[in-house]
C-alpha cells in the first residue's frame, strides 16, 4: 500500500476510506473475488447472451451455432448483447466448453436437441487417438474474439474466459445424452479407472492450454464448468472431478487471474468444495447461500444462487428473491448469479428488473 495514494473523498461515500486508486481502478468483480469489502455487490448471469434475447436470435437466424461461435465478430457482438442491454458488471466470452473436445477429435455438433458427439470414448484405443489442443492452430477464433470483445467494453467491465472441467468434458465424450451419458462417465470412473486418469489428465491439459489463451487475449477472470460434477458420490468427486479440476487451476496460478470453479449443488461435495483449488466457489440454488458460505469458510467468495426459473415470474417476487440472496450473501466475497443458466423463455424485461434489484438491495446494505 505504501507509496499508493489514498482517495480522499469519493462519490458514493460508501467505498472504504482505506481504499487505494490504484484499487479503485480494478473491476468491482474481481475485488469480489479477492473478498474486498465492496460497494455494491457485482452481478452478471450465467448464459446472460443468448436465446432469450431478441438480438441474439437474430444473429442465430442467419448464423448456426457454432458459426457464431467461431466467427470472431459475431461472438463479440454476442457477447456485448446483455452488456449494452442490462449494464451487467462482467461480460462472458461467447463460446462453449464442448468446442475443445471437437478440436481434439471429438465432433462435436450442436441441433435444436442440444449437442452430439460424433466419435465417443470407448476404449484405450479412442482416447489415444484423441489430439492434443494448441490454442492458436486449433481455437485461434476463441482468443480473437476475446481481442475484439476486450476493445469494445465499457472500462470497468471485464471479460470473463470459461472451459469445462475434465470430468464434465469426459461425460460428454461418453455414448449418449445427459443422464445417460452421466450413468455411463460414472460406471467409466469405477471400471476403468487408469484409462480414466489418462483421458482427465489429457483434458486437463487441453483446458489448461485453452484458458492460458484466453487470459493472454485478454480475459481477467477464469470459470471451470463442472456442470455435472456433483452427481458424483464424493469419493469419486473428489478423486477424478476435483483431481483434475485443481490440476488446471494449478497451471493457472502464475498467470494471476482470480478463478471460479461451477457446480451445481450437492450438499456433501460442499464440504470438500475447495480441494478443486479455485479462489471462488458458484453454487446452483439448491443451497442456501449462507449454509454454503458457512461450509467453505468465510473467507471464501462465492457466487450465485437465484434459481432461474425465478425470473419467469414477476418483478415483485424477483426483487423479494434477490433481497434473500443478497442478504445471505452480505457485502464481502459475494459475487450475484443464478444457480444455472438464464433459460431460453425468459423476459429480458424480467433480466432488467433482477440487474437493478440487485444494485439497488445491495447499495442498500453495503
Ligand atoms: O453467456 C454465456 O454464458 C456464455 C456462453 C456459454 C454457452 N455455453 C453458450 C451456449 C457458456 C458459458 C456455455 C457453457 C456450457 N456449454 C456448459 C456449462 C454450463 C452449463 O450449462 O451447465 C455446458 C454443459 C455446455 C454444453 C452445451 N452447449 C449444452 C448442453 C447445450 C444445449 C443446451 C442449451 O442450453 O441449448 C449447449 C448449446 C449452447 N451453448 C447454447 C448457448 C447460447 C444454445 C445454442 C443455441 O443458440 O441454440
Amino acid at each position: 500500500m505504501d507509496g499508493q495514494a489514498k482517495v480522499i473523498s469519493f462519490e458514493p461515500t460508501c467505498l472504504p476510506m482505506e481504499m487505494t486508486i490504484e484499487a479503485a481502478r480494478e473491476p468491482l468483480i474481481v475485488r469480489a473475488l479477492r473478498g474486498d469489502v465492496v460497494e455494491r455487490t457485482p452481478v452478471w448471469l450465467m448464459r446472460q447472451a443468448g436465446r432469450y434475447l431478441p438480438e441474439y436470435r437474430a444473429i442465430r437466424a442467419e448464423h448456426s451455432f457454432m458459426e457464431t461461435c467461431r466467427t470472431p465478430e459475431l461472438a463479440a457482438e454476442v457477447t456485448l448483447q446483455p452488456i449494452r442491454r442490462f449494464g451487467v458488471d462482467a461480460a462472458i466470452i461467447f463460446s462453449d466448453i464442448l468446442l475443445v473436445i471437437d478440436a481434439m477429435g471429438a465432433e462435436v455438433t450442436f441441433s435444436d436437441r442440444g449437442p452430439a458427439v460424433g466419435r465417443p470414448i470407448r476404449t484405450a484405443g479412442d482416447v489415444r487417438k484423441l489430439g492434443r489442443v494448441e490454442p492458436e492452430r486449433d481455437l485461434p477464433y476463441v482468443a480473437e474474439a476475446i481481442r475484439a470483445t476486450v476493445a469494445s467494453l465499457p472500462e470497468g467491465v471485464p471479460l470473463i474466459g470459461f472451459a469445462g472441467a475434465p470430468f464434465t468434458l469426459l461425460t460428454y465424450l461418453m455414448e449418449g445424452k445427459g443422464e445417460r451419458a452421466v450413468s455411463a462417465a460414472r460406471a467409466f470412473l469405477m471400471r476403468e479407472p487408469d484409462l480414466a486418469d489418462e483421458l482427465l489428465g489429457l483434458l486437463a491439459d487441453a483446458v489448461t492450454v485453452h484458458l492460458v489463451a484466453q487470459v493472454e487475449a485478454g480475459a481477467r477472470v477464469v470459470q471451470l464448468f463442472d456442470s455435472w460434477a456433483g452427481s458424483l458420490q464424493p469419493g469419486l468427486w473428489e478423486r477424478f472431478a476435483a483431481r483434475y479440476s485443481r490440476r488446471v487451476f494449478e497451471g493457472l496460478r502464475h498467470l494471476s487471474v482470480p478463478t471460479i470453479y461451477f457446480v451445481r449443488c450437492a450438499a456433501d461435495h460442499l464440504l470438500h468444495l475447495t480441494e478443486a483449488g479455485a479462489d471462488a466457489y458458484s453454487v446452483g440454488w439448491l443451497c442456501d447461500l449462507s449454509w454454503a458460505r458457512s461450509v467453505l469458510g468465510e473467507g471464501i467468495p462465492i457466487q450465485g444462487n437465484l434459481d432461474p426459473a425465478v425470473l419467469l415470474t414477476r418483478p415483485e417476487l424477483i426483487r423479494d428473491e434477490v433481497d434473500r440472496v443478497i442478504a445471505a450473501g452480505g457485502c464481502r466475497g459475494h459475487i450475484f448469479n443464478l444457480g444455472h443458466g438464464v433459460l431460453p423463455q425468459t423476459d429480458p424485461e424480467m433480466v432488467r428488473v433482477l440487474v437493478e434489484a440487485v444494485r439497488e438491495s445491495s447499495s442498500r446494505i453495503c
